[in-house]
């Protein structure tokens, strides 16, 4: 089925003050569908009680996403995005280390600063995976959080379900482990974990997710955790009062309601991907398989040319670059930078 961008390139052309025109914003793996119809319908008919506070604690919206996933109201907590769930993490767990591979979402180590904890930061290995052995022997008595992504944030590479399993089992009951699915819809439904099951063996497991990526909802900032007992109570009490605008539950029921029309934009974004992984590889960049709407592109001078380019990408230390993926026009465009780079 072709899925059509309904804005393909006209909300990406933002202008900087640097010489060259940023033409294509591929910098923070956001979705390129604009919200559905029946979306923007719902958050606008939520927004004609604009007048009116939302829950003081936030009750309907965990209620809505609980009954969707199969589990408790009380297992969920809801946040400005994923971000803010993780913050809210972070401020529950107070001092000490969170231990997490590196590089990663660039948001663990500004919430570590701001909750005063200290980031122990594990190398990736070398084809761009979380590298589990280390991270298990880099635990310690300091040790507050560990944060997995799966899919991995910048390299989109997804950790073998055993051995997620073996590391929960690993580590010690009362080290919390946050397990980040913020691209969880990108993967194949036989690729994804069985969260029920990972989280009744593990009362130390929490899962984190997002309506910013999948359902296109970045700017609406919708994030929930999934735990149980005592630690989902902790996170919750850091609810901020008010903190959920009444827009997210209209925003998430319209959602989910419209899972067939997300599906087809998934599937489109991983098709995408997978072409414009093709045609650089091609090129002689050696990009690694991604299960995410982002590509990871190996420097060194990716990233130069990209912005010579006018396409704006998230930019490492070593000329690395990771690029979103889905509209095919910005595809063609990192194609035809960085087709003489090698
Ligand atoms: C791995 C990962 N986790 C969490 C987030 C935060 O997403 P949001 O706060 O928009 O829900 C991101 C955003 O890029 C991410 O890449």
């Amino acid at each position: 089925m072709t899925v059509r961008l309904v804005e393909p390139t006209l909300p990406s052309l933002r202008f900087h003050t640097t010489a060259t025109p940023t033409l294509f914003d591929l910098g923070l793996s956001e979705n390129p569908f604009p919200p559905l119809p029946s979306v923007l319908a719902a958050v606008n008919l939520a927004l004609t009680q604009a007048n009116r506070y939302p829950d003081f604690l936030p009750e309907e919206l965990p209620r809505v996403i609980a009954d969707h996933l199969g589990v408790s109201p009380d297992d969920v907590v809801v946040g400005a995005g994923a971000t803010g769930v993780a913050m809210q993490v972070t401020r529950a767990l107070g001092s000490g280390e969170i231990l997490t591979s590196t590089p990663t979402f660039d948001g663990y180590p500004i919430m570590a600063d701001m909750a005063g904890m200290t980031l122990v930061p594990v190398p990736l290995a070398p084809r761009g995976d979380q590298d589990l052995s280390a991270m298990r022997r880099a635990v310690n008595r300091r040790t507050a959080l560990i944060v997995l992504c799966r899919p991995h944030n910048p390299t989109g590479t997804v950790l073998d379900a055993a051995a997620v399993g073996s590391f929960l089992a690993a580590i010690p009951q009362r080290v919390p482990v946050l397990l980040d699915e913020a691209y969880v819809e990108f993967l194949a439904p036989t690729d994804r974990l069985d969260i029920h099951t990972l989280l009744r063996r593990h009362p130390n497991l929490i899962v984190l997710r997002t309506f910013s990526k999948a359902y296109g909802l970045a700017g609406l900032r919708i994030g929930y955790c999934v735990g149980h007992g005592e630690l989902i109570e902790r996170i919750r009490r850091q609810q901020l009062p008010f903190g959920i605008p009444t827009t997210s539950v209209a925003a998430v029921r319209a959602a989910y309601a419209a899972g067939t029309e997300l599906r087809d934009r998934v599937d489109h974004i991983n098709r995408e991907r997978e072409l414009v992984r093709m045609s650089l590889r091609g090129c002689g960049i050696d990009v690694p398989r991604s299960s995410a709407n982002f590509l990871y592109l190996p420097g060194p001078g990716v990233a130069t040319a990209l912005r010579r380019a006018g396409i704006k990408a998230k930019a490492y230390p070593d000329g690395s670059a990771r690029i979103a993926v889905g509209d095919p026009a910005a595809g063609r465009a990192v194609h035809a930078a960085l087709v003489d780079l090698r």
